[in-house]
């Protein structure tokens, strides 16, 4: 019998993967949704038909054979993870997609396991546009077998590459989406460097674009370069708001201080960061850093205001 599959958490991301899941999963039950503000859930459903509504996460649990979850943080998912161990949870498999610290995947892990279910860890790379053009990197870790339910709904369906982690330990996966954080935070810092150092010189945004446009024309500098150049970073829906950016930069840091890693591009990434919230609000967007970078060098934080 075709599994039965429940997400909780409609954020951005959750939002963009179950519109994903409905379209392309080949479902045969419908898609359970849960939201703690269910409004959201109820307008979603409306929106992509083929699904059903959970008033609880009990009973979202209940019903399902895969409970998929996409939280905003660790705090997020230990609360939302005590609900699912109040029921019985033997054979079901826990799939966390939420970017939390290995230690905490490990440990909820434990707990899941313990209780006779199955659990993965797979947290994913890219924004929430990439999500909705199922470009998303998936990195699953766990039991092979426990990876294997999840892999008809992952390349294709929500995602365009699968790192696949299975066989290591759960917390890994955690850990390399750490680090893939790490890229896009040192890539966001190259993408606003180079464009206010082409409008100092008087070269231009514009004739910058021309040449990034065509060396690296993909994704994560293409949608960076977009959001700063137009202006999207201060006038657009935030990716990601920048508190949210700075509670995960300081994670990092604190484990290259704990391993003794030299992280310097990364602490700058960091400063940026609080500059943007300082200036702009804790929940402006993270490609703010353009804007912080834009003041540093004596040019007010919007563009085109000049
Ligand atoms: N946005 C990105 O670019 C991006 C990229 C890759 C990975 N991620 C990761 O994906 C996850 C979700 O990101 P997002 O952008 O979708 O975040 P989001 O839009 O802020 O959504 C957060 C979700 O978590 C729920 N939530 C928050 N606190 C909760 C709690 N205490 N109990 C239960 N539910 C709670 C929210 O419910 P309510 O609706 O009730 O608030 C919402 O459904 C995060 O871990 C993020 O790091 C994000």
């Amino acid at each position: 019998m075709a599994p039965r599959l429940a997400f909780l958490g409609l954020g951005l991301m959750g939002q963009a993967m179950t519109a994903n899941l409905v379209r392309f999963g080949n479902m045969e039950a419908p898609l359970t949704l849960y939201n703690r503000t269910k409004r959201k859930a109820d307008e979603h459903s409306v929106k992509l038909g083929s699904c059903k509504v959970a008033q609880t996460i009990e009973e979202a649990v209940s019903n399902s054979d895969i409970v998929w979850s996409c939280l905003e943080n660790h705090e997020a998912v230990m609360h939302t993870f005590e609900s699912i161990l109040s029921v019985d949870i033997k054979g079901k498999l826990f799939v966390d997609s939420s970017t939390i610290p290995p230690e905490k995947t490990n440990a909820i892990a434990e707990r899941v396991l313990s209780a006779g279910g199955e659990f993965v860890a797979m947290p994913v790379m890219g924004e929430p546009t990439m999500a909705a053009t199922r470009s998303l990197i998936c990195i699953p870790s766990g039991n092979p077998a426990s990876v294997d339910r999840i892999r008809p709904y992952l390349e294709g369906v929500v995602c365009r590459s699968v790192v696949d982690l299975s066989g290591e330990e759960l917390g890994t996966s955690s850990l390399l989406k750490l680090m893939g954080n790490f890229l896009i935070m040192a890539t966001m810092e190259t993408v606003a460097e180079v464009n206010v150092l082409a409008e100092k010189t008087g070269l231009g945004t514009k004739n910058m674009s021309k040449l990034m446009n065509v060396m690296f024309p993909n994704p994560p500098h293409a949608v960076y370069n977009r959001r700063m150049v137009s202006g999207e970073y201060h006038t657009g829906v935030p990716m990601v708001e920048v508190h949210k950016a700075i509670s995960l930069t300081e994670s990092v840091l604190d484990m290259a201080r704990k391993c003794g890693a030299s992280v310097k591009l990364y602490e700058i990434a960091h400063e940026h960061l609080k500059a943007v919230e300082a200036f702009a609000g804790p929940t402006a967007d993270i490609t703010g850093i353009y804007g912080a970078t834009r003041q540093e060098s004596g040019l007010p934080y919007e563009n085109g205001t000049q």
